[in-house]
């Protein structure tokens, strides 16, 4: 008899059906051919792995809309056919498993570098560029371009395109990554984002880009296989947060329920870090939000049952563990102890 019965509930995310409340968190892992953006059967049986565990939804590492949106070296794409057709051997082999998956569709906007987008220069919505360096890679953040109306235009339709693309390859839905500081998140964030036309001004104003974004997707494959990630933190400034976390969830909200987005993953790295009056974000979150909500951040098994118990989130995503414990949820139900990740030991295999 398991101590987790939330956690190992089935349950229904609009169309994406989980066998546990579980989710894995998107982990970039840059084992995809850094020429090409092509993902490989170690990626299917990866996956496939988690899906077998159990896993509710698998929600896949970051993978990048156009040549312009990458980050890091290895990071897979789905606009070009090869990826496209590379990704079904994924899909399929999580569905085997009786597993659900979706594709985090992810531009990094200005926390890029021209040598990895082949000579481009970055693009943000100001030209102002990010402190310090590039992960993985080791180079200076330069000033990006600061985009265009037309520009704006052209990558709304490449978010939309990658969700048609994601459905094409066999995924049940997608997450659009609109956290961590990246390219919508530098729209939605006053010292990433100074323009002065419709995209710019106050926070309401800011998310108009995540709107357009999140419109263009559920006009693309619809409303009930969509989820946003959104976030106060970034990977450039990791201990940013909103000056005050109620106003700032209201304002999402009400950006949400205007465009209809139905499944919502508001992103921590400790989840039950008091962001406001004793209060965790999630709480706050679900004070102004009736659907689903997916919670993340250094949860234990413990900490994720009892979130899920307070009826703060429907699904936990867990990250790192599930690196290093791909079967995680076999392990907690025998009670066994996790194996810890380690970043060195982890990071360059794919386990
Ligand atoms: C190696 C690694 C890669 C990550 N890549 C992504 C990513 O591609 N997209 C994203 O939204 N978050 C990414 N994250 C953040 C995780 O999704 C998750 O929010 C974070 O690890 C906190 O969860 P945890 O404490 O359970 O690990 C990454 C985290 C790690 C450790």
């Amino acid at each position: 008899m398991t101590n987790y019965k939330k956690l190992f509930e089935p349950t229904k995310l609009e169309a994406l059906n989980l066998n546990t409340r579980t989710a894995m968190a998107p982990m970039t892992r840059c084992f995809a051919d850094d020429e090409t953006g092509v993902v490989n059967d170690e990626t299917a049986d990866y996956y496939r792995r988690r899906a077998k565990d159990g896993i509710g939804l698998i929600i896949t590492e970051g993978v990048v809309i156009s040549d312009r949106a990458k980050g890091n070296p290895g990071v897979p794409g789905i606009y070009s056919r090869e990826q496209i057709d590379a990704w079904k051997q994924v899909t399929s082999a999580v569905h085997e498993e009786g597993g659900t998956i979706i594709a985090q569709i992810w531009h990094v906007g200005r926390l890029s570098h021209p040598e990895l987008i082949k000579g481009q220069q970055p693009q943000a919505p100001s030209a102002i560029a990010a402190e310090g360096q590039v992960p993985r890679f080791r180079k200076p953040y330069e000033v990006p371009e600061e985009m265009t109306k037309q520009d704006i235009k052209e990558v709304v339709g490449q978010y939309a395109q990658a969700a048609k693309n994601a459905i094409e390859a066999g995924f049940d839905g997608v997450e659009i990554h609109g956290a961590h500081g990246y390219l919508i998140d530098q729209f939605n964030s006053a010292f990433s984002n100074k323009r002065t036309d419709e995209y710019g001004g106050d926070l309401a104003q800011r998310l108009t880009f995540m709107k357009e974004v999140i419109a263009a997707v559920i006009d693309a494959i619809g409303a009930e296989r969509v989820v946003i990630r959104f976030s106060p933190h970034k990977v450039d400034a990791p201990d940013y947060r909103w000056d005050d976390a109620e106003e700032a969830v209201k304002t999402f909200v009400e950006a949400f329920n205007e465009v209809g987005v139905k499944i919502i993953h508001p992103s921590m790295l400790n989840f039950y870090e008091d962001v406001k009056d004793g209060q965790n974000l999630y709480q706050i979150v679900r004070k102004y939000w009736d659907g689903p909500i997916i919670g993340v951040g250094s949860l234990t098994p413990e900490s994720a049952e009892r979130a899920l118990e307070e009826g703060w989130i429907d699904v936990a995503a867990i990250g790192r563990p599930l690196i290093s414990n791909p079967d995680y949820l076999q392990r907690i139900n025998a009670n066994e102890s996790l194996v810890q990740y380690e970043p060195k030991t982890h990071l360059p295999q794919l386990i």
